[in-house]
């Protein structure tokens, strides 16, 4: 290991984009396939993970639908979040704002109350035996009409002091932020943060109205704001978290190659990124794989990685007094390496 891979091993950090389904792993989704008594359209594991290849985002979310579909019992949501949790505390993060999709469940026959069940003890245990905190944000899928967005806030609302925020995810063009804007009024009158995955394959328009309609508290992604000098401008002077994920840009073609990819651009403008993994049983690793990516493609040094960790830890849906216990740890570590 380099030394700045070990670095980045111990690295204290909070992960702010992170699609629970997308972090079922291909043994645990024939697990769970073989106990629900589903049929896989694959022989092997190999052979599901060879069918992980992917020209866009459309084509991913189609392997990501199929692959949440096993999913079906409460104890299915609670095996697929501790392993993301087992996962998290073996690679520093302390603290997790995990997204999940209803819909994608809800769709098909599990109740909402199955899937909060499952996640939200998962979460408990995740505090109690491994010491990380964490928070659940509620995507909307935006490719779905707004109507049915509603209808899940609705589902929501008996469960909602154990979500945090709502947010957009899901096939982004063609589906901007005003589609949403009532749902996101009413999820912010119910007392819920918002977040949106915008600029990802979107335009960096798309960024604006989620921060003017959807009144966004923090980007998913955002990477195309960059096309746009004056919106590059604003989000730096609004000190507005992006939740950046280097491998998903790379697996889902949105950068050519790593050394293109604007992270370090991003900090030098400013900007408060913070680096995430997104779908990390798709996109080929976990948040200190994705760390450990852009610190080699992009010469990253010990200053940008830990301005990375300590604005994952400012961007985070914590108090004050939360935050400064968390960057503290942070601030102890960076002074003993
Ligand atoms: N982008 C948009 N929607 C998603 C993603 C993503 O990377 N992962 C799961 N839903
Ligand atoms: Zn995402």
């Amino acid at each position: 290991m380099t030394d700045m891979a070990a670095f980045i091993e111990g690295l204290p950090k909070a992960e702010l984009h992170l699609h629970i389904e997308g972090s079922l792993e291909p043994e645990l989704l024939f697990a769970i396939a073989a106990r629900n008594g589903v049929e896989l359209p694959y022989a092997s594991v190999d052979e599901l993970r060879a069918a992980y290849a992917f020209g866009n985002l459309q084509d991913f979310l189609e392997i990501y639908y199929r692959g949440l579909s096993v999913l079906r019992a409460a104890r299915d949501f609670y095996d697929l979040t501790w392993a993301y949790l087992e996962r998290a505390r073996a690679e520093a993060v302390l603290h997790a704002e995990i997204f999940f999709d209803p819909q994608a469940h809800t769709s098909r026959g599990v109740a909402f109350s199955t899937v909060i069940a499952g996640i939200t003890s998962a979460l408990e245990d995740g505090r109690a035996k491994l010491g990380i905190g964490s928070k659940l944000i509620l995507c909307f899928l935006r490719d779905r009409s707004a109507e049915s967005a509603l209808a899940t806030l609705e589902e929501a609302l008996p469960h909602k002091d154990r979500i945090v925020a709502v947010g957009l995810d899901s096939a982004e063009r063609g589906h901007p932020p005003s589609k949403f804007e009532a749902v996101f009024a009413r999820a912010r009158a119910e007392g819920f943060l918002t977040v949106a995955h915008a600029g990802e394959e979107g335009p960096p328009a798309y960024v604006a109205e989620a921060l003017d309609l959807l009144r966004v508290a923090r980007i998913d992604h955002g990477i195309r704001a960059l096309e746009d000098r004056a919106l590059t401008a604003r989000l730096a002077r609004d000190a507005v978290p992006l939740t950046v994920c280097p491998l998903s840009n790379l697996k889902l073609r949105v950068v050519d190659d790593m050394a293109a990819h604007p992270l370090k651009v991003m900090l030098d403008a400013g900007l408060h990124v913070t680096v995430n993994s997104d779908d990390p049983a798709y996109f080929g690793g976990y948040v200190n794989a994705n760390y450990r990516a852009v610190q080699a493609a992009l010469g990253l040094g010990r200053d940008d990685l830990a301005r990375l960790a300590r604005n994952s830890f400012e961007a985070a849906f914590l108090d004050g007094g939360e935050k400064r216990a968390l960057i503290a740890q942070l601030d102890a570590y960076l002074a003993e390496r």
